[in-house]
């Protein structure tokens, strides 16, 4: 995900700022760039691709200037390149700014500087920002105050201007911003680890802060113009914890970053007015599309349980009868397929052998061949004809968390595109476009749960080393995904299972303290789940349910509720597998194990 850095002192900016760049490369990213503000105004490089190319710009250009910004871009508005990588400029060219995160009301905006002939060089919604600043006078941090308004959405930005080079200002509402109180320096970054190497004495902005740095000076101000006090904290981490913007595992971080994960997705293929899918956006052939009959899903494990989510999408939205198969069974059962068949490798990696066997067997089959895939430039990525990009950024915790959501996502985005290709005139997917687009405040909603309630759902697991996960219809496969999370990095044993199943067998497991979790939120089948929860309660299990708080049906049943909003019944599975995932971490860390590296687990599967 994007990265930013800005530096004002009294050494020269850019080998400053490019080793800022170079400490956030991780995040992962597609473009990057620096600008500098010095004597003769603003200078900006950019470059598409890997860091190096812009470091090798960079070596052949004089740029002098101690004050400057600069930004690794990971694509979802525009594509990675050059015109539309960070830093952007106003038309006159006085001011640049790098920006982390997505305005909302990006269309009217554009249009409306448009219709004021205002030409512009970007598809970013960035750019906008500059260009809004551009059209005010006076000093930065006013300009900043008066255009605050008309920006909706979230945003991490930096500015700095040719009029006042002496000058940084940052102003943030959502993504993270921090500034690092230098000797005789300032700096500011998207996350900490860009600053270690020159300060330890830290402020972190809050949400709707404005912030002017000069060389030995930062004020911080609200959205009104009124100062605000914020601390100076000493850190006393080491990169590596820094590198996790703050969190203990890489894991919590990811769990964390599933609402921008998800909102990066969802915009990425709405449509401009964000009123329905894109469909141009797949890539996908329309005319051979609607002459399929079947969709074939291959998968390999939580990417698995997303294709099973993804059957009730596209069976229910489309119509269209979808098979799931594991990839890794797919291509020894000789499966029937040909030119009917839209097959749909579902790989957050992009690598796993076994998924990219099951697609290349379509390939040869001559079925038309898509992807639901987090990396660019993956093997599944090149494999197929169709590509649709998750948004999740680089995920580095072992067990999957963030890419998992946004494949669910990008599946629904998929279901509504089929149904849009077959025909379909109604509203459906103008409703569920806005339910998208709120599904991240749920998401974020669901993480604001505090600690101690997962605290009394681990003393629950812990107390015993099996546990029963149950869910029905589309939130089955998410008592399977949290049944896996479980088993992943606690080593507990955990099996998923449909309520209606856990009479034919499962049940002899259940004694006293036995912990069965129930995925319930509200559907018309919760009465049936929770007829199946009486049953285990009889014989003495432990219940555990992710339901919406004050849910009735729960009162003397449930020992814990782990809360969830109360969300579109298709959206439902993104929000109640956040709770199993926490739980999950929590039961890791009480029993002191390697949550980010659990043994014998790889990140990317690339044997069979
Ligand atoms: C579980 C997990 C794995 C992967 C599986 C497929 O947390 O991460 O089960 O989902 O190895 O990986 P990808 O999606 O990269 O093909």
């Amino acid at each position: 995900m994007c990265g930013i850095i800005g530096y004002i002192g009294s050494h020269q900016a850019v080998p400053i700022l490019l080793d800022g760049l170079r400490k956030l490369e991780y995040r992962g990213y597609d473009s990057a760039g620096l600008a500098v503000a010095g004597s003769g105004g603003i200078q900006i490089l950019r470059a598409a691709g890997k860091l190096s190319n812009l470091e090798e710009k960079a070596y052949g250009t004089a740029m002098p200037g101690m004050t400057g910004i600069g930004h690794t871009r990971w694509a979802t508005h525009g594509a990675p390149t050059e015109a539309n990588a960070h830093p952007q400029v106003d038309t006159a060219g006085r001011l640049a700014i790098v920006h982390n995160g997505i305005l909302e009301n990006y269309a009217s905006l554009r249009a409306e500087l448009r219709a004021a002939g205002t030409e512009l060089t970007s598809d970013t919604d960035t750019e906008l920002i500059a260009q809004l600043l551009g059209r005010e006078e006076g000093p930065l941090l006013d300009r900043v105050l008066r255009i605050l308004p008309r920006l909706e959405g979230q945003y991490a930005v930096v500015a700095i201007s040719a009029d006042e080079p002496g000058e940084l200002v940052a102003f943030r509402q959502g993504p993270p911003l921090v500034i690092g109180v230098g000797d005789g320096e300032m700096l500011v970054a998207s996350d900490v680890t860009a600053l270690l190497s020159r300060t330890r004495r830290v402020i972190f902005l809050e949400h709707g802060d404005v912030a002017r740095l000069s060389l030995d000076q930062v004020t911080v101000f609200d959205g009104a113009g009124r100062k605000v006090e914020r601390a100076v904290e000493t850190l006393d981490w080491d990169a590596a914890r820094a590198e996790k913007g703050g969190y203990r595992h890489f894991m919590l971080k990811e769990i964390h970053e599933q609402p921008d994960a998800v909102r990066n997705t969802v915009l990425a293929y709405l449509d401009q007015d964000r009123r329905g899918v894109n469909i141009e956006g797949f890539g996908l052939d329309p005319g051979r599309l609607q002459k399929i009959q079947r969709v074939q899903l291959v998968a390999c494990g939580t990417s698995w349980h997303a294709c099973l989510v993804g059957k009730f999408y596209i069976e229910r939205l489309a119509q269209i009868p979808v098979d799931v198969d594991y990839a890794s069974e797919y291509r020894y059962r000789e499966p029937l397929l040909g030119e009917d068949t839209l097959l749909i490798g579902v790989t957050q990696s992009g690598e796993t052998a076994d998924t990219l066997a099951a697609m290349e067997l379509g390939k040869h089959a001559g079925a038309p061949l898509a992807t639901v895939c987090n990396v660019r430039n993956s093997s599944a990525w090149r494999l197929a004809e169709a590509r649709l990009l998750t948004q999740a950024g680089p995920e580095i915790g072992v067990a999957s968390t963030k890419a998992f959501t946004t494949q669910l996502v990008a599946l629904l985005l998929t279901a509504l595109a089929l149904r849009k290709i077959r025909g379909f005139e109604d509203d459906v997917d103008v409703r569920l476009a806005a339910q998208l687009q709120r599904l991240p405040l749920a998401l974020a909603k669901t993480l604001e749960t505090p600690d101690q309630v997962y605290h009394r759902g681990v003393d629950l697991l812990t107390a015993t080393t099996d546990a029963l996960y149950l869910g029905r219809g589309m939130l089955y496969p998410i008592a399977l995904e949290g049944a896996l999370k479980l088993k992943e990095i606690s080593y507990l044993h955990a099996e998923g299972y449909p309520g209606g199943e856990m009479k034919h067998g499962p049940i002899a497991l259940v004694d006293d303290g036995f912990p069965v979790v129930a995925v319930a939120p509200r559907t018309p089948a919760r009465e049936k789940l929770l007829g199946n929860l009486r049953e285990v309660q009889t014989r003495g299990a432990a219940i555990l349910a992710v339901a919406e708080a004050g849910a009735p049906g729960f009162e003397g049943l449930a020992d814990l509720i782990l809360p969830i909003p109360d969300v579109d019944h298709f959206l439902q599975p993104v929000v109640s597998v956040i709770p199993l995932q926490l739980l999950a971490y929590y039961v890791a860390v009480e029993l002191g194990l390697d949550v980010d590296q659990p043994r014998n687990l790889a990140k990317s599967v690339t044997v069979e």
